[in-house]
């Protein structure tokens, strides 16, 4: 099973104890990367933790929560290697897999109920690059990555 990395802030951590939760019951290795209760602190240190997870195959995936799953999105896609994809349904969830081959799925605690939130989490893990037309599209983005300058 796909070894999972998840970090929150202070708006993801409720919905990211649920979801460590549900990967352990699962069977999934999951490395907990903070934080760890709802005292305010930056997105941005959570989603590099979890992104340089990902990066250098400490993990297979990575979750990030934070109050909207955008911060933690434009901070991780900052990190070479990385395609962080926002969610709030199963469907942007398994594209987010099959079509743009996200490695990190980036959730809203204060957008998502719980339920709602497993259900992305679930389509997410299931799902699998598709390849094919899509494996040019990927090599697109990896070559504007290559030439970035910073
Ligand atoms: C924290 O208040 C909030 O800004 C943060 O969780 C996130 O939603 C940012 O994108």
């Amino acid at each position: 099973m796909e070894r999972i990395a998840i970090g929150a802030d202070h708006a993801g951590f409720a919905l990211k104890e649920e979801i460590v939760r549900f990967l352990q019951a699962s069977g999934y290795p999951v490395e907990d990367m903070g934080t760890q209760s709802d005292e305010s602190v930056d997105y941005p240190d959570y989603a590099v933790r979890v992104s340089r997870a990902v990066a250098t195959r400490q993990a297979d995936l990575g979750i990030l929560i934070c109050g909207t799953g955008i911060g933690m999105s434009i901070t991780a896609n900052k990190v070479k290697g990385i395609r962080a994809a926002v969610a709030t349904n199963g469907y942007m969830a398994r594209m987010a897999r099959e079509h743009n081959d996200a490695n990190i799925l980036c959730l809203g605690g204060r957008v998502l109920g719980a339920g709602l939130a497993l259900d992305i989490v679930q389509a997410f893990l299931q799902s699998r690059f598709a390849g094919g037309r899509h494996t040019d599209r990927v090599h697109k983005i990896q070559a504007l990555e290559q030439a970035s300058t910073t």
